[in-house]
């Protein structure tokens, strides 16, 4: 039944404008609802669909026992390589920021943070060029978890989150918050472009990046700012560290944080 299905679809997807191998607007939330399964994946029409995993969500469909990991995933019909949350708040989410040591150094210019940076499987950047290409396809939440050094975790969601392009200087996009326990220190992010130690892009023109010695979405400057220098849990620097002003204060400093985006389950 399922591969008379397939059958149908792959008929019907030269009508509708859609390359097979390619996942538009149209064509992917066709492809969803007609999601792979691991143990058909050896069959040929199943490896077609297979390219409309775009998503950590998808990922997730496809297999509802997926572990945490990094996954291949296909945007613009290209491959790339993403982390995946699969336990926190349902899983399914797609993580862009992730850190919990310190081994991996944020104090970076413009484009690292575009390429993005570090170890997939540890500490790491996505990147702004793929997290914009990525939160462009559906209506997402963010999703943003923090961890003191005594263990106390915090999160906060949110709606409607967009990363622009570069020629919006990758501004960040988001509605209000939609749940969680912390504070709402992201607020004077919203509709920020992004700055860093070497490009500056503040309203007030002040070089935030340098000073805080991160890429991060500064306004003037910060209330949060999860990308800073990894610091112990207090420190006599002030607005160092990984910050979120409500939990941290100015002299202390995160011990793990994780930033990922979900299509928004509405959707
Ligand atoms: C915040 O919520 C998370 C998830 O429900 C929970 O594990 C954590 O203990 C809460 N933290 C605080 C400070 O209430
Ligand atoms: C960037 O996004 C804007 C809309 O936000 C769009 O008009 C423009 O074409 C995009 N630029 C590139 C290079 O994709
Ligand atoms: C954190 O926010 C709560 C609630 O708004 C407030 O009562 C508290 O004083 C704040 N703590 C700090 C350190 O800013």
């Amino acid at each position: 039944m399922r591969s008379l299905f397939y059958i149908m679809l792959v008929g019907l997807l030269p009508s509708i404008g859609m390359a097979k191998n390619e996942c538009g607007d149209v064509g992917s939330r066709l492809y969803r609802m007609l999601q792979c399964h691991k143990k058909t994946d050896k069959h040929l029409l199943c490896g077609i669909l297979k390219y409309c995993v775009t998503d950590c969500r998808d990922v997730l469909s496809d297999d509802r026992s997926a572990q945490s990991g990094v996954y291949s995933v296909v945007v613009n019909g290209a491959e790339h390589d993403v982390y995946c949350e699969m336990d926190l708040h349902g899983g399914g989410w797609t993580v862009f920021q992730k850190r919990f040591e310190g081994s991996v150094d944020f104090n970076r210019g413009w484009a690292d943070y575009e390429a993005g940076f570090g170890d997939l499987n540890g500490e790491f950047w996505l990147g702004n060029s793929l997290l914009n290409q990525l939160v462009a396809q559906y209506e997402s939440d963010l999703l943003i978890r923090m961890v003191e050094f005594d263990g106390e975790v915090h999160y906060i969601m949110y709606r409607n989150f967009l990363l622009g392009n570069a020629s919006t200087d990758y501004r960040l996009d988001f509605g209000p918050p939609i749940g969680g326990n912390a504070t709402d220190d992201m607020a004077v992010h919203d509709r920020q472009p992004f700055s860093t130690p070497d490009v500056s892009n503040t309203i007030f023109g002040g070089d935030c990046g340098t000073w805080y010695n991160s890429g991060w979405w500064f306004n003037d400057c910060f209330d949060a700012n999860l990308n800073g220098l990894y610091l112990p849990a207090t420190h006599t620097d002030p607005s160092q560290g990984i910050i979120w002003k409500n939990i941290t204060g100015s002299f202390g400093s995160l011990q793990a944080t994780d930033m990922m985006y979900r299509p928004s389950l509405a959707d």
